[in-house]
C-alpha cells in the first residue's frame, strides 16, 4: 500500500482525538471538582461522611438498594422531585465527589433517597428517626402499611432476653411485627452501618458556585397557548 503510513497516522489521530475529547473533556469538566469552603461558617462542603456511614455505603451497594431507589433529585422543570420534597434543590455533580461509587440508579420503585437523612418525617429527633429506619428495614409494613419495600429481617438478630434487661438497641416494635415475649430484635453491625449511611444522605448546602445551574428549565409549549 502506497499511503499506508499516512492512513495509519490518520486513523491513529482520529482515535486519539476522540479519546481525548471523551475522557479529557469530561475530566476537565467534572474531574477537578473539589470541596467548597463556606465563607460564613468556615466549613468545607460536601462534608465528608463518617467511617460508619462509609461502611454502610458498601452495605447499600451489596444489597442492591439501587435497583429500586435513585439518588438524584431532578431540577425544577425536569420532574416533580422538588414538589415531592425529595430535596430542596436539584443535585449537582459536586454533591457526589466524596463517593467512590455513585448510586444514581434509574428505577424508582421507591422514593429517591438522596436526601432521606434530612427528612425527619414525624420523628422529633434524629434518634427517633434511626428507629424508624430500623423498623422500615426489619418490617416495612410496621411503618408504611401496604408498601412494596421488601423486608430485610436478615440484618437483625432475635435474642432471648432470658430475664435480662433488654438491649438499648432493641427495636420498639408493636403489633404483628413484635417478637414473642421474652425476645428482642437487635440490629446487626451491617444494619447500624446502613442506617448511619442513610442518615448521612442530605444535600442541603446551596453552593454559591452552582446556584446559577439550578435555574428551572424553560416551560414547555409556552408559546403554543391553548394547545391540549
Ligand atoms: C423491590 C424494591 C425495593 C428495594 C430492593 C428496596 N426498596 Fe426501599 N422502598 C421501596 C418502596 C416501594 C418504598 C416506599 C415505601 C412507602 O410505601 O412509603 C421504599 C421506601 C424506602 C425508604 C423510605 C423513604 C421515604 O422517603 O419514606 C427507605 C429509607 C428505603 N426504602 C431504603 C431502602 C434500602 C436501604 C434498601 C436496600 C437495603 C431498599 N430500600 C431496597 C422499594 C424498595
Amino acid at each position: 500500500m502506497k499511503n499506508g503510513l499516512a492512513l495509519f497516522l490518520g486513523v491513529f489521530a482520529i482515535l486519539g482525538l476522540s479519546w481525548a475529547g471523551l475522557l479529557l473533556g469530561a475530566h476537565k469538566q467534572l474531574g477537578s471538582l473539589g470541596q467548597i469552603k463556606d465563607p460564613v461558617d468556615d466549613t468545607l462542603y460536601p462534608q465528608p461522611i463518617s467511617g460508619l456511614a462509609d461502611q454502610g455505603r458498601l452495605v447499600y451497594q451489596d444489597l442492591g438498594c439501587v435497583s429500586c431507589h435513585t439518588q438524584q433529585v431532578r431540577h425544577e422543570g425536569f420532574g416533580a422531585d422538588i414538589e415531592r420534597k425529595w430535596g430542596s434543590r436539584g443535585s449537582y455533580a459536586r454533591d457526589y465527589i466524596r463517593e467512590k461509587t455513585v448510586f444514581i440508579g434509574q428505577s424508582r420503585l421507591g422514593p429517591d433517597l438522596r436526601n432521606v437523612g434530612g427528612r425527619l418525617g414525624d420523628a422529633a429527633t434524629p434518634d427517633d428517626y434511626s428507629d424508624w429506619f430500623y423498623k422500615l428495614l426489619y418490617a416495612p409494613q410496621s411503618v408504611a402499611p401496604g408498601t412494596n419495600m421488601p423486608p430485610h429481617a436478615f440484618l437483625f438478630e432475635v435474642h432471648a432476653t432470658a430475664g435480662r434487661q433488654i438491649s438499648y438497641q432493641a427495636l420498639k416494635l408493636t403489633g404483628k411485627s413484635a417478637p414473642a415475649t421474652g425476645y428482642e430484635v437487635v440490629p446487626t453491625a451491617r444494619a447500624r452501618a446502613l442506617v448511619a449511611y442513610l442518615q448521612s444522605l442530605k444535600d442541603t448546602y446551596d453552593y454559591p458556585t452552582e446556584r446559577s445551574l439550578n435555574a428551572s428549565a424553560p416551560a414547555e409549549h409556552a408559546e403554543e397557548g391553548g394547545h391540549k
